[in-house]
């Protein structure tokens, strides 16, 4: 078995996990020059230069595919741009670099083991670069001839193709006339035919033709027509990930459950075959090993038993590198009842970087703000964009850039298209921030359920001012 493992389909993506990140779409990257110096201002980041630069630092080892297996942690309190650093990283790695984005408790929601969970997380950070060499026929279309049975059933046909130096008729299948006929393959063009995937692109129309017609468009392209033999050999290279190829080489499961997201578990046996061939595909010099980046946000909701997983994982010779963010200063180890920094087991932590992140200065929230209200498409007044930068100050960014979209609803309640410091008053006495919510439940004390523990107390969660 492990010695047909397959890799078609070869054009397809990991569909299952794209997502439309709202609250970060502004970041593009992570706003580094070329010596990895911090801009004040670009690609969408704003301050928090030390861990931009950090972040920076590690990616380019990433890039170079000097650093893998081992483990990030982006410390810092809430709101101060972790999960923004992340995405950041994951904008600069290049295409074909995998970004896994997993949040921790995901692993507990799937139907499966939490450690299938992450080993398959881990396989997706993996990306295999892999060389083929593929046939191709590659000619001027010269005649295609259709010939339909009395019922119309069955079609049956052939296809005359050329170069300057041959001219082979090839007899075709319903299935090539129907590809035929749906890219418009007319005498006169240039196509390509993939051997082993019957598909047929159009590469443009033959010069000899150009005189032909004039009613051509004017974005008809023209190529020569191609010499030498009909059937050429061409060199492809894509990136899948180990992960697609354990599934797509699942038998119970095939390449469709990729597009479904249902993969269920894969047997370790099949896993170790593929590893064999991957490993055999390298000393081939066919395959190269691209590792990528798996992201865990929230990691402190990841339990004891997936700490030593990613432990044991981080020292395979397949493993990306592992970059985890989290809000909490010293917690409960989930599954234990002992406490540690950020909720992470010490041995983890010790073979860990640490990037912190810090409290934002004013000036950084204004210019934070007022590139959201840009990407949401607000106006904000000159005082108005003052106010939500104070708020942002006071409370927390998070609480002041949430404040824009329902500004805006007021706004244009009073049909003004420009959102000003009333609208914001009007937004903010609606939706409370932490402080006013947690003076709430004090006041209510006794009216509402509560849990009297003391673990669940806000005092985990690293305060706006502690710095790790
Ligand atoms: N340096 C920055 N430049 C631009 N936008 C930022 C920056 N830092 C944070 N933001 C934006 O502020 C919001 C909150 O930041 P983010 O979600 O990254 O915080 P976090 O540190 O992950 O918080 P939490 O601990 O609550 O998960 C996001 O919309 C994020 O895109
Ligand atoms: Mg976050």
């Amino acid at each position: 078995m492990a010695a047909n493992i397959s890799i078609q389909p070869t054009s397809m993506k990991d569909v299952t996990k794209m997502e439309r990140i709202g609250a970060h779409s502004h970041i593009h990257g992570l706003g580094l020059d070329a010596n990895l110096e911090p801009r004040d201002s670009a690609q969408g980041m704003i301050g928090q230069g030390k861990a931009r630069k950090a972040a920076g630092v590690i990616l380019k080892m990433v890039q170079e595919g000097r650093i893998a297996g081992r483990a990030i942690l982006i410390a810092g309190p809430p709101s101060t741009g972790k999960t923004a650093i992340a995405m950041g990283m994951a904008q600069t790695l290049g295409a074909d670099v995998p970004f896994v984005n997993l949040t921790a408790s995901e692993v507990f929601s799937l139907e499966m083991s939490k450690t299938e969970a992450l080993t398959q997380a881990f396989r997706r950070a993996i990306g295999v670069r892999i060389k083929e060499e593929t046939e191709l026929i590659e000619g001027e279309v010269v005649e295609i001839q259709v010939d339909r049975s009395v019922t119309g059933a069955t079609k049956t046909g052939r296809l005359t193709l050329k170069t300057t130096d041959m001219e082979t008729v090839y007899d075709l299948g319903s299935k090539m006339i129907d590809q035929l006929q749906k890219e418009k393959v007319l005498a006169g063009d240039v196509i390509s035919i993939d051997k082993a995937s019957g598909r047929i692109s159009k590469l443009g129309r033959s010069f000899g033709r150009a005189k032909d017609y004039d009613a051509m468009g004017a974005d008809t392209k023209f190529v020569a027509c191609p010499d030498g033999e009909l059937q050429t050999r061409k060199e492809v290279v894509h990136t899948v990930s180990l992960h697609e190829i354990d599934v797509i080489n699942s038998r119970t499961q095939g390449f469709l459950a990729l597009f479904a997201g249902d993969t269920g578990e894969i047997k370790p046996e099949l896993r170790d075959q593929i590893n064999a061939k991957v490993g055999e595909w390298r000393e081939e010099g066919k395959a190269e090993i691209v590792p990528g980046v798996l992201f865990i946000d929230e990691v402190h909701m990841l339990d004891i038993e997936c700490f030593s997983f990613l432990n044991r994982a981080l020292e395979g010779e397949l493993a990306p590198l592992v970059v985890m963010a989290s809000n909490r200063g010293i917690t409960r180890i989930r599954g234990t009842k002992y406490k540690s920094p950020h909720g992470i087991p010490a041995d983890l932590l010790d073979r860990t970087l640490i990037i912190s992140t810090g409290k934002y200065a004013e000036g950084e929230i204004r210019e934070i703000v007022k590139i959201r209200a840009d990407e949401e498409d607000v106006r904000l007044s000159l005082d108005g964009l003052e106010l939500l930068a104070k708020m942002g100050g006071d409370t927390s960014l998070r609480y002041a850039l949430n404040l824009i979209a329902p500004s805006q609803l007021v706004a244009q309640r009073r049909k003004s298209a420009q959102v000003d410091v009333d609208d914001i008053r009007t937004a903010y006495r609606y939706f409370l921030d932490v402080d006013r919510s947690a003076a709430y439940a004090r006041e209510t004390n006794g009216m509402m359920f509560g849990e009297e523990e003391e673990d669940v107390d806000k005092k985990d969660v690293m305060s706006m001012d502690t710095s790790v």
